[in-house]
């Protein structure tokens, strides 16, 4: 059965790859990313080679208008939403000690990772409230959450406080939503290799080597979009509000 999947910041590092995999599987995809299409140009290039079906629209998560433009146009588009990934994320700008951090930045973190992931998910239910039945399950909701959601930095408190409200979020929906057949899920990267990243690369290179990563490797976008499509299977129907690691085991607590 063809679906269709909204996926924000879908056009580069994790969210292209949850993108490029629905694609793969004959998903029909929106794609909801803050910057102009033509900065992604090279990526969108190839979904338009693996003759994916999809659309790109420009728009910033944390506006109620811009989330109705992408519920809309999905709607219209394919006729309804089958899967929501909640994958729009930022990092602060500069991470700066707790003691430092300013309002600005922690609106601007909190507004993306929660209270873009919070709205997004309240719309998008409830048009998959409009929609029947598909087998067993109505919809999915996947929300990327962080290890950072448990594990502190205090050098970026913001991005901390933002992904374990994620995990509440997770819980809430998931409640809320699986008398109704919507299933929620969090999958909960670790260090992935991403432009995210790029300003730790060397630190986190250090501690890969120094086996803080029991899988001892970056994560790619691939692995976690490999997790994000399994919790999106038909299969997958007796199981609302837990979390997945994809984090190389650094969950694991080691003596
Ligand atoms: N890279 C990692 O190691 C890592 C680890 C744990 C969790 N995560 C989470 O995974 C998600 C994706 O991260 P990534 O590493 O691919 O980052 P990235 O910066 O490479 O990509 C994020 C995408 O989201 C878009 N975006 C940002 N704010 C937006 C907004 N307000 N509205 C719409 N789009 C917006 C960006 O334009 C970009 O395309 C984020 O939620 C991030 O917190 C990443």
């Amino acid at each position: 059965m063809c679906k269709v999947a909204a996926v924000t910041g879908g056009s580069r590092g994790i969210g292209f790859g949850i993108v490029k995999q629905f694609a793969s599987e004959g998903y029909k995809v929106g794609i909801l990313d803050i910057n102009a299409e033509e900065d992604y140009r090279k990526n969108l290039d190839q979904l338009d080679a693996m003759g994916a079906e999809y659309f790109y629209m420009q728009g910033d998560t944390r506006e109620q208008k811009d989330r109705e433009a992408f519920v809309a146009m999905l709607v219209e588009r394919f006729g309804g939403i089958d899967v929501l990934v909640n994958n729009a994320g930022v990092a602060p700008k500069v991470r700066m000690d707790l003691l430092d951090m300013t309002e600005e930045s922690f609106d601007r973190v909190v507004g993306t990772n929660l209270k873009g992931t919070m709205f997004m998910s309240q719309l998008v239910a409830k048009q998959m409230l409009k929609q029947p039945m598909k087998g067993s399950k109505r919809g999915t909701i996947v929300n990327i959450g962080s290890a950072s959601a448990t594990v502190s930095s205090s050098n970026r408190c913001e991005y901390c406080v933002a992904k374990a409200g994620v995990v509440m979020l997770t819980n809430v929906f998931a409640e809320r939503l699986a008398g109704d057949g919507i299933m929620v899920h969090e999958i909960r990267p670790g260090v992935i290799d991403t432009d995210m990243t790029k300003v730790v690369h060397e630190k986190y290179t250090k501690l890969i080597a120094e086996g803080q990563f029991p899988i001892a490797r970056w994560g790619t976008p691939e692995d976690v979009a490999s997790v994000v499509s399994l919790v999106c299977d038909d299969r997958y129907v007796y199981t609302t509000g837990n979390y997945i690691d994809v984090d190389g085991g650094f969950h694991i607590r080691r003596l």
